[in-house]
Protein backbone atom coordinates (compact mmCIF):
# COMPACT_ATOMS: atom_id res chain seq x y z
CA UNK A 1 0.00 0.00 0.00
CA UNK A 2 1.16 3.31 -0.92
CA UNK A 3 0.56 5.55 1.97
CA UNK A 4 3.23 8.05 1.48
CA UNK A 5 1.50 8.80 -1.73
CA UNK A 6 -2.49 8.90 0.15
CA UNK A 7 -0.44 11.36 2.84
CA UNK A 8 0.39 13.36 0.07
CA UNK A 9 -3.35 13.68 -0.65
CA UNK A 10 -4.57 14.20 2.43
CA UNK A 11 -2.16 17.24 3.05
CA UNK A 12 -3.89 18.46 -0.16
CA UNK A 13 -7.07 18.06 1.57
CA UNK A 14 -8.49 14.92 -0.70
CA UNK A 15 -9.42 13.40 2.86
CA UNK A 16 -12.62 16.08 3.19
CA UNK A 17 -13.55 16.70 -0.48
CA UNK A 18 -12.57 15.94 -4.02
CA UNK A 19 -9.64 17.99 -5.16
CA UNK A 20 -8.62 19.01 -8.49
CA UNK A 21 -4.79 17.18 -9.30
CA UNK A 22 -2.05 18.25 -12.49
CA UNK A 23 -0.27 14.79 -12.48
CA UNK A 24 3.18 16.42 -13.15
CA UNK A 25 2.94 19.38 -10.11
CA UNK A 26 1.74 16.31 -8.11
CA UNK A 27 4.37 14.20 -9.00
CA UNK A 28 7.15 16.76 -8.52
CA UNK A 29 5.92 17.17 -4.58
CA UNK A 30 6.34 13.65 -4.62
CA UNK A 31 9.97 13.19 -5.65
CA UNK A 32 9.16 11.04 -8.32
CA UNK A 33 9.00 10.94 -11.96
CA UNK A 34 5.28 11.55 -13.59
CA UNK A 35 4.99 7.89 -14.99
CA UNK A 36 5.79 6.04 -11.11
CA UNK A 37 3.57 8.97 -9.74
CA UNK A 38 0.45 7.72 -12.18
CA UNK A 39 1.13 4.27 -11.13
CA UNK A 40 0.80 4.84 -7.91
CA UNK A 41 -2.70 6.71 -8.40
CA UNK A 42 -4.39 3.96 -9.95
CA UNK A 43 -2.51 1.21 -7.75
CA UNK A 44 -4.91 3.16 -5.10
CA UNK A 45 -7.82 3.41 -6.65
CA UNK A 46 -7.70 -0.36 -7.79
CA UNK A 47 -7.08 -0.25 -4.07
CA UNK A 48 -9.99 1.53 -3.24
CA UNK A 49 -7.90 3.91 -1.44
CA UNK A 50 -8.96 6.63 -3.65
CA UNK A 51 -11.65 7.67 -6.32
CA UNK A 52 -10.87 9.12 -9.35
CA UNK A 53 -12.58 11.59 -11.99
CA UNK A 54 -10.58 11.87 -15.29
CA UNK A 55 -11.55 15.78 -16.50
CA UNK A 56 -9.85 17.40 -19.47
CA UNK A 57 -7.57 19.55 -17.22
CA UNK A 58 -6.32 16.84 -15.04
CA UNK A 59 -8.06 14.64 -12.49
CA UNK A 60 -9.79 15.09 -9.30
CA UNK A 61 -9.39 12.65 -6.56
CA UNK A 62 -11.29 12.09 -2.95
CA UNK A 63 -9.95 9.53 -0.39
CA UNK A 64 -11.95 6.71 0.01
CA UNK A 65 -12.89 5.76 4.02
CA UNK A 66 -11.12 2.76 3.41
CA UNK A 67 -8.21 4.89 2.77
CA UNK A 68 -8.84 7.53 5.66
CA UNK A 69 -8.77 4.39 8.09
CA UNK A 70 -5.88 3.69 6.32
CA UNK A 71 -4.51 6.80 7.23
CA UNK A 72 -5.55 6.89 10.73
CA UNK A 73 -3.93 3.53 11.52
CA UNK A 74 -0.80 5.17 10.75
CA UNK A 75 -1.02 8.21 12.58
CA UNK A 76 -1.74 5.81 15.49
CA UNK A 77 1.76 3.70 15.07
CA UNK A 78 3.66 7.42 14.92
CA UNK A 79 1.54 7.94 18.69
CA UNK A 80 2.55 4.88 19.88
CA UNK A 81 5.87 5.63 18.39
CA UNK A 82 6.19 9.38 19.89
CA UNK A 83 3.71 9.38 22.71
CA UNK A 84 3.54 7.28 25.84
CA UNK A 85 0.23 5.05 25.64
CA UNK A 86 -1.18 6.98 21.99
CA UNK A 87 -4.25 5.61 21.00
CA UNK A 88 -6.82 5.73 23.62
CA UNK A 89 -7.98 2.43 25.08
CA UNK A 90 -11.14 1.59 26.69
CA UNK A 91 -12.09 -1.28 29.35
CA UNK A 92 -14.84 -3.82 29.51
CA UNK A 93 -16.23 -7.53 29.98
CA UNK A 94 -17.16 -9.84 27.25
CA UNK A 95 -20.96 -10.61 27.31
CA UNK A 96 -23.19 -12.78 25.72
CA UNK A 97 -25.46 -10.89 22.99
CA UNK A 98 -29.07 -11.42 21.51
CA UNK A 99 -27.41 -13.57 18.94
CA UNK A 100 -28.42 -11.33 15.62
CA UNK A 101 -24.68 -10.61 14.72
CA UNK A 102 -24.61 -13.72 12.81
CA UNK A 103 -27.30 -12.84 10.63
CA UNK A 104 -26.86 -8.80 9.78
CA UNK A 105 -23.15 -9.19 9.42
CA UNK A 106 -23.41 -12.18 7.02
CA UNK A 107 -25.64 -9.75 4.75
CA UNK A 108 -24.00 -9.30 1.49
CA UNK A 109 -25.20 -5.53 1.51
CA UNK A 110 -23.21 -5.11 4.30
CA UNK A 111 -20.73 -7.30 4.03
CA UNK A 112 -19.62 -5.80 1.04
CA UNK A 113 -19.20 -2.59 2.70
CA UNK A 114 -16.81 -3.64 5.44
CA UNK A 115 -14.58 -5.40 2.67
CA UNK A 116 -14.39 -2.31 0.88
CA UNK A 117 -14.10 0.39 3.82
CA UNK A 118 -12.32 -1.17 6.83
CA UNK A 119 -10.51 -3.72 4.38
CA UNK A 120 -11.58 -7.48 6.23
CA UNK A 121 -14.55 -10.02 5.46
CA UNK A 122 -15.82 -10.17 9.17
CA UNK A 123 -16.61 -13.51 10.45
CA UNK A 124 -20.13 -13.76 10.77
CA UNK A 125 -20.96 -12.43 14.32
CA UNK A 126 -20.46 -9.71 16.42
CA UNK A 127 -18.85 -9.90 20.58
CA UNK A 128 -20.64 -7.78 22.52
CA UNK A 129 -18.19 -6.45 25.35
CA UNK A 130 -19.73 -4.20 27.97
CA UNK A 131 -17.32 -1.01 29.12
CA UNK A 132 -16.80 0.28 32.41
CA UNK A 133 -17.22 4.19 30.48
CA UNK A 134 -19.78 4.84 27.80
CA UNK A 135 -18.16 5.11 24.38
CA UNK A 136 -18.62 7.98 23.04
CA UNK A 137 -17.01 8.22 19.58
CA UNK A 138 -16.16 11.40 17.32
CA UNK A 139 -18.15 11.76 14.44
CA UNK A 140 -15.04 12.12 12.44
CA UNK A 141 -13.58 8.57 13.28
CA UNK A 142 -17.00 7.04 12.13
CA UNK A 143 -16.60 5.15 8.78
CA UNK A 144 -19.82 4.89 7.26
CA UNK A 145 -22.25 1.95 6.51
CA UNK A 146 -25.17 2.71 4.45
CA UNK A 147 -28.43 1.08 5.09
CA UNK A 148 -29.94 -0.77 1.79
CA UNK A 149 -33.09 -2.03 0.36
CA UNK A 150 -33.93 -6.07 1.01
CA UNK A 151 -36.50 -8.30 -0.44
CA UNK A 152 -39.30 -7.32 2.18
CA UNK A 153 -37.06 -4.80 4.23
CA UNK A 154 -34.89 -2.40 4.42
CA UNK A 155 -31.81 -2.28 6.60
CA UNK A 156 -30.94 0.23 8.38
CA UNK A 157 -27.25 1.97 7.97
CA UNK A 158 -24.46 1.85 10.50
CA UNK A 159 -21.43 3.34 11.76
CA UNK A 160 -17.81 1.67 12.46
CA UNK A 161 -14.93 2.41 14.11
CA UNK A 162 -11.69 0.69 13.70
CA UNK A 163 -10.03 -0.73 16.52
CA UNK A 164 -7.65 -3.71 18.04
CA UNK A 165 -8.38 -5.93 20.62
CA UNK A 166 -5.33 -7.53 21.64
CA UNK A 167 -3.42 -6.75 18.60
CA UNK A 168 -6.20 -8.05 16.32
CA UNK A 169 -7.61 -5.23 13.70
CA UNK A 170 -11.57 -4.85 14.31
CA UNK A 171 -14.52 -2.25 14.24
CA UNK A 172 -16.60 -1.58 16.85
CA UNK A 173 -19.84 -1.55 14.64
CA UNK A 174 -23.07 1.17 16.43
CA UNK A 175 -26.28 0.70 14.77
CA UNK A 176 -27.68 4.55 13.72
CA UNK A 177 -31.08 3.40 15.45
CA UNK A 178 -29.77 1.55 18.45
CA UNK A 179 -31.63 0.94 21.88
CA UNK A 180 -28.16 -0.45 23.42
CA UNK A 181 -26.86 1.64 26.45
CA UNK A 182 -23.65 3.56 24.98
CA UNK A 183 -21.11 1.87 27.36
CA UNK A 184 -22.27 -1.52 25.31
CA UNK A 185 -20.23 -2.14 22.05
CA UNK A 186 -20.59 -4.60 19.21
CA UNK A 187 -17.04 -5.84 17.92
CA UNK A 188 -16.63 -7.34 13.95
CA UNK A 189 -13.71 -8.82 13.67
CA UNK A 190 -11.97 -10.86 10.65
CA UNK A 191 -11.88 -13.87 12.85
CA UNK A 192 -13.19 -15.74 15.60
CA UNK A 193 -12.42 -13.35 18.46
CA UNK A 194 -13.65 -16.11 21.43
CA UNK A 195 -12.33 -18.84 19.78
CA UNK A 196 -8.64 -16.88 19.08
CA UNK A 197 -7.98 -14.94 21.86
CA UNK A 198 -9.87 -17.27 24.20
CA UNK A 199 -12.54 -15.05 25.44
CA UNK A 200 -15.62 -16.02 28.07
CA UNK A 201 -18.43 -14.17 29.10
CA UNK A 202 -16.72 -11.88 31.73
CA UNK A 203 -13.22 -11.48 30.87
CA UNK A 204 -11.59 -8.32 30.69
CA UNK A 205 -10.35 -7.09 27.66
CA UNK A 206 -8.93 -3.59 26.08
CA UNK A 207 -10.27 -2.22 23.23
CA UNK A 208 -7.66 0.19 21.10
CA UNK A 209 -9.25 2.81 19.40
CA UNK A 210 -7.15 3.02 16.21
O1 LIG B 1 -25.06 -14.30 20.62
P1 LIG B 1 -24.28 -13.08 20.33
O2 LIG B 1 -25.12 -11.91 19.89
O3 LIG B 1 -23.32 -12.69 21.43
O4 LIG B 1 -23.31 -13.47 19.11
P2 LIG B 1 -23.36 -13.48 17.51
O5 LIG B 1 -23.26 -12.11 17.01
O6 LIG B 1 -24.46 -14.33 16.98
O7 LIG B 1 -21.95 -14.21 17.25
C1 LIG B 1 -21.77 -15.59 17.50
C2 LIG B 1 -20.64 -15.86 18.51
O8 LIG B 1 -19.37 -15.49 17.97
C3 LIG B 1 -20.77 -15.12 19.84
O9 LIG B 1 -20.33 -15.97 20.85
C4 LIG B 1 -19.79 -13.97 19.67
O10 LIG B 1 -19.32 -13.49 20.91
C5 LIG B 1 -18.69 -14.62 18.84
N1 LIG B 1 -17.87 -13.74 17.98
C6 LIG B 1 -16.47 -13.75 18.09
O11 LIG B 1 -15.92 -14.46 18.94
N2 LIG B 1 -15.70 -13.00 17.25
C7 LIG B 1 -16.26 -12.23 16.31
N3 LIG B 1 -15.48 -11.51 15.49
C8 LIG B 1 -17.67 -12.20 16.20
C9 LIG B 1 -18.45 -12.96 17.05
Amino acid sequence: MEVETLKRLALMGANKEQVSLSSSIFATSLGMSPQTAARRLSALEEDGYITRVVTPEGQKVRITEKGITCLKSEYRDYCSIFEDGGAPVMRGKVVTGLGEGQYYISLDGYRNQFNDKLGFDPYPGTLNVRLTEPFIPAEHEAVVIAGFKGENRTFGGCKCYPVRIKGVRAAIIRPDRTSYPPNLIEIIAPIKLRESLGLRDGDEVEVTLE
